[in-house]
């Protein structure tokens, strides 16, 4: 399909030529097994542990280390079921919220049935937390709070910066938070927060990447048993190109923050300056500007389904569900629980941007709709 407009960057990012490039180099050239004691191992090695050190430097952390992963998904999982097995004589109570991305949200419904006891905060009408329902939540017996930083489906902002502060006091309680839409894309304050999870391919890195940075006095259990790589908690030869590639990615991802974030601004505000002014079609379901990244809206008086699909045909790319939802649901919960209304949550378009897109592809995208709602009419 030519010229295709891709505005579904929260799903999955175009890799980037200079991480592609640096894959590929380091897959030709490093090839040996980091844990082979021969040179050409070693070798391995030493670049594996460059490339910790290099994502440690670039987000200024010194008291913490780098656990390489498949993705988000599997950081999420070892953070969460890793403390709690590691952390059960401490108490067995886990806080997260509503609108957490299922690979957190389910992961903690699970240990209900080892016995942990789970607390599920609601959102509020932006579908942010409250700090408040987070201080009310808190027992004797919390061990975990786990919370995203930006919601995949609206780009709500949860007030992490208020609450890492907050758990300070309670030393028992690790504070995990899921980053994946909020890395390189938002301005970081890493401090007071124990624990946090990044997916390689929302920042322009490989798919089957990711990793997990936690202070160093965190103590986790692994979830797969094996030959101890990765400080033992996560074993599996690791896949060097992946990671050493992922370092490049965090870099770039970081050093063009603040310009990627002034364009994508602009872009934003345009798909936002027409929904506001067509608001009887309309309703916008993000209530954070300060996140251009993610726009969500509900059609009013259309099936969103219906309508991406025309888009889609149309060579233009959005979601109606984020789409790690979209083959298991037919609304979005996370809407919904903002709503409270099944025909808003039913009917919403995901429109997520990169630094890739373009005013006029934002044009386009304002033309097709409008055409499209006008067919669907008729
Ligand atoms: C907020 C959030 N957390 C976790 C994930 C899971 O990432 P992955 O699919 O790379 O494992 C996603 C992916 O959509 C996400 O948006």
């Amino acid at each position: 399909m030519a010229n295709i407009i891709y505005l579904d960057n929260a799903a999955t990012a175009k890799v980037d030529p200079e991480v592609l490039d640096s894959y590929n180099q380091i897959t030709l050239k490093y090839f040996a097994n980091p844990s082979s004691i021969h040179s050409l191992g070693q070798e391995a090695s030493r670049l594996l542990d460059k490339s910790r050190e290099q994502i440690l430097n670039v987000l200024k952390l010194t008291h913490h280390e780098v656990i390489y992963t498949s993705g988000a998904t599997e950081a999420n999982n070892l953070a969460i079921k890793g403390y709690c097995f590691a952390n059960r004589t401490r108490g067995n109570h886990i806080i997260t919220s509503v609108s957490e991305h299922p690979s957190v949200l389910n992961t903690v419904l699970e240990l209900k049935d080892f016995g942990y006891e789970v607390t599920i905060l609601p959102v509020n009408e932006k579908g942010a937390i409250e700090v408040n329902s987070l201080k009310a939540a808190i027992k004797e017996n919390t061990i975990l709070v786990s919370l995203m930083m930006v919601n995949n489906e609206t780009g709500a902002i949860n007030p992490i910066k208020e609450i890492g502060k907050y758990l300070k006091k309670f030393p028992k309680i690790a504070f995990h938070v899921d980053m994946v839409q909020a890395m390189g894309k938002l301005p970081l304050d890493l401090e007071n927060i124990d624990m946090f999870s990044i997916a390689g391919h929302k920042i322009h890195g490989l798919l089957g990447s990711g990793l997990l940075v936690k202070e160093k006095k965190i103590i986790l259990k692994a979830i797969n048993n094996g030959g101890g790589q990765e400080n033992n908690l996560r074993s599996g030869t690791n896949a060097l190109a992946l990671s050493a590639s992922l370092a490049k990615a965090v870099r770039i991802a970081i050093s063009n923050q603040a310009k990627d974030y002034e364009h994508v601004k602009a872009l934003s505000k345009k798909l936002l300056d027409y929904l506001k002014d067509n608001q009887d079609k309309y309703l916008i379901n993000s209530h954070f500007e300060e996140n251009p990244y993610i726009v969500n809206f509900s059609l009013r008086n259309h099936k969103a389904s219906v309508v991406v699909e025309a888009l889609s045909n149309r060579g233009i790319m959005v979601s109606s569900l984020s789409a790690c939802h979209a083959k298991h649901e037919d609304y979005s919960a996370v809407v919904y629980a903002m709503t409270n209304d099944l025909n808003i949550a039913h009917n919403t378009i995901r429109v997520s941007f990169g630094r890739d897109n373009t005013l006029e592809e934002v044009d386009e995208l304002v033309k097709n709709l409008e055409q499209i709602i006008k067919e669907i009419k008729q």
